[in-house]
């Protein structure tokens, strides 16, 4: 096999132009070419391939057997695995090299990585997952009312008017569900193109103040609003900033007890314009710290259904945020409040 000494050149070149890791074996499984992706596979410098055999290479029996079994039979073995030390998903590919009478001679084993197709299908199952059970826990409600009703509830004026009323709103929270998700799906699709304009965020955020108004004075909630006199434009798409601000605001209402302090502030830092919300509401634990901008993450699952929320609002908050090339931050202390922060670029 590659007796040739031009055969064997030119082999390395293309071999060494490819992405895949490629080995190649003689009959004795002995690693006679290695391309440089195997070898930063494996983690050996360059040439330490040459003359090993995959066994030796401590941690891929697996590997080792696929060839072995190949080497005897001739045959082609394909394989998804996680080749140690590095955490990535490699499809390995190993066939018979085979002479000119058909007699094996060799093996050549290929691995492409496949980690990022697989992250990518585990993520979409698991938001599937999760959109079946958000979907399903309002249906299942308005079902069991539906059914409530029926058996005789609504001969109950009172009984039926409240059962009505709880139909009433689980249809909202499915209607806002949809919503989310909707928005969600276009500015990840980049079907929704954010087209950033100067906008003053000081009338941006009057205006959310506005339509939040009665939330917050049925909460006799103080909100207040501290900008300096000559605050920058932000470059920004307006109908989203707005979207940004709605869900943060929302949030700083619906999880601060009622008598509570909001405050609004924004500044200029370097290039960018940055606006925090800072409640003194229930705040939030370390350990979730980090997941709330997560989709469908909450902290307290069934205070945040009972304020009509739908896990999704602070995911949509980092998507828009990110999307403009700006940043979102936030800090907690459980029973004092929460901080939440977006940057901006300025004008
Ligand atoms: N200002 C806040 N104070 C305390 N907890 C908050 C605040 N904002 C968000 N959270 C927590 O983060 C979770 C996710 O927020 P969000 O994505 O807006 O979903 P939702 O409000 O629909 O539950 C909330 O369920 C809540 O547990
Ligand atoms: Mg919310």
């Amino acid at each position: 096999m590659l007796s040739g000494t031009q055969d064997y050149q030119q082999m390395q070149t293309m071999m060494s132009s490819m992405i895949d890791a490629v080995l190649i074996c003689d009959i004795q499984g002995r690693i006679i070419m290695a391309n440089k992706a195997a070898e930063n596979l494996f983690l050996v410098r360059e040439g330490g391939l040459v003359g090993k055999r995959l066994n030796e290479l401590g941690y891929e029996s697996e590997i080792a057997n696929m060839v072995g079994e190949v080497l005897e039979r001739g045959n082609e073995v394909f394989i998804e695995t996680i080749v140690n030390p590095s955490p990535q998903v490699y499809r390995v590919h190993v066939s018979a090299i085979k002479n000119e009478f058909n007699i094996i001679d060799g093996a050549i084993a290929v691995f492409h990585d496949v980690t990022d197709a697989r992250n990518f299908a585990q993520m979409r199952s698991e938001f599937v997952g999760n959109v079946s059970h958000e979907l399903r826990t309002p249906l299942t409600s308005i079902k069991g009312f539906v059914e409530t009703l029926l058996d005789g509830a609504m001969e109950n004026s009172t009984i039926c008017r409240r059962f009505l009323s709880i139909i009433d709103s689980e249809t909202d929270r499915l209607s806002r569900l949809i919503e989310d998700l909707l928005t969600l799906s276009a500015i990840e699709s980049k079907e929704r193109i954010v087209r950033p304009q100067p906008v003053c965020l000081v009338r941006s955020i009057r205006g959310v103040m506005n339509i939040l108004g009665p939330q917050i004075s049925e909460k006799s909630l103080h909100v207040e609003y501290v900008y300096p006199d000559e605050l920058s434009l932000i470059l920004a798409d307006e109908d989203l900033l707005g979207q940004v601000l709605i869900n943060l605001l929302d949030n700083a209402i619906k999880y601060t007890p009622p008598g509570g302090n909001i405050m609004v502030r924004s500044r200029k830092k370097d290039s960018r314009v940055i606006t925090t919300i800072t409640d003194t509401g229930v705040g939030i634990p370390p350990e979730s710290l980090p997941r709330v901008f997560e989709r469908f993450y909450r902290v307290d699952k069934a205070r945040s259904r009972n304020q009509g929320g739908t896990g999704l609002g602070l995911s949509i908050v980092k998507h828009i945020v990110e999307s403009h090339g700006g940043e979102v931050f936030v800090e907690s202390e459980v029973g004092q409040g929460s901080t939440f922060g977006v940057s901006f670029l300025a004008v």
